[in-house]
């Protein structure tokens, strides 16, 4: 009796060891696939205007005060040790680290210059980035005092980042990308520079098709449920329709980023965001 039980918890055991060498393989395999990246140049720039610009787009999109830590000196904005590491990369050393064209690769393309794709950054978010607003925030890092390096690893993923990576819940930048850098003249448009904005701001959390995500985002159409008034108090400091409910993610991202944003950009994303 007690052999038979041995055996049958060592078959369990075995196959459990079975079904986790596959999900590794399987998503190494998935995960090992290069691309090409299209060469693009970044628009460098030392006017002073467009420098101060940088900097605060760089706020707004997230790359500085953001997942890459308040001086831009790296950070690790998630970890899990079921799911995996994020590990957001010193950006005053990627600016030296990179060429322009490398570094442009990696942010709109999602591409190292190995091939291998990004994992955490959401370059699908800045694909449509135009060539002047990646210009402003590239020239601003790269005046931003270089910041010391610190070693925390690389981005990982760990088994259950792993399955749910072959289940289709997470996928590479290059799977989302569907178009490139939008001309700037197309942001001469309200409704156009609302849709550019909910892509470049909002779509690495609320989804690429802003259909939110279940239990984690909802989709962007709420807004329409905030007047205009509400909405930019929204945006301004993180509080809600429903005042008392603390909106967490949300609350940082607004007190963070989107409190950046200029009312003419807070006018188009709204008129936008009520026209879906
Ligand atoms: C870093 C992730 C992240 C980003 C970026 C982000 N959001 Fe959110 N957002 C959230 C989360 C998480 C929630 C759900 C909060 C909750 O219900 O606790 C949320 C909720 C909301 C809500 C619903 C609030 C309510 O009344 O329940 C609105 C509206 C919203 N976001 C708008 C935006 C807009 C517009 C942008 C882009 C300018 C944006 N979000 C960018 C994470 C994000």
């Amino acid at each position: 009796m007690l052999r038979w039980f041995v055996r049958i918890v060592l078959g369990l055991v075995g196959l459990l060891l079975v079904a986790v060498g596959v999900v590794y393989l399987w998503s190494q395999v998935l995960l090992s696939q290069t691309f090409e990246a299209e060469p693009r140049a970044i628009a460098y720039t030392e006017d002073p205007e467009e420098l101060a610009r940088g900097e605060r787009l760089a706020q707004v999109y997230g790359c500085f005060h953001g997942c890459h830590g308040s001086d831009m000196e790296g950070d690790v904005p998630f970890e899990d040790p079921l799911f995996g590491k994020a590990v957001a990369p010193n950006l005053t050393r990627a600016v030296r680290d990179y060429t322009p064209e490398q570094f442009e690769a990696i942010v709109r393309q999602g591409v190292f210059p190995d091939g291998s794709s990004v994992m955490a950054m959401p370059s699908a978010s800045f694909s449509t980035m135009t060539d002047r607003d990646l210009g402003a925030i590239y020239s601003f890092i790269s005046a931003y005092p270089e910041q010391p390096a610190e070693d925390r690893g690389s981005t990982e993923i760990y088994l259950g980042g792993r399955l749910f990576f072959i289940l289709g819940e997470f996928t590479l930048a290059q799977d989302d990308i569907q178009e490139g850098p939008w001309p700037e003249s197309r942001l001469d448009d309200p409704l156009a520079h609302g849709a550019y904005l909910a892509q470049n701001v909002c779509s690495e959390c609320h989804g690429m098709d802003l259909e939110g995500s279940e239990g984690f985002t909802p989709p962007l159409a709420i807004a329409k449920a905030y007047d205009r008034t509400q909405f930019g108090r929204l945006m301004a400091t993180g509080v809600g329709l429903d005042e008392a409910r603390d909106l967490g993610l949300m609350a940082l991202v607004a007190q963070s980023r989107t409190v950046h944003m200029t009312d003419e950009e807070v006018d188009a994303l709204y008129a936008y965001l009520n026209s879906l």
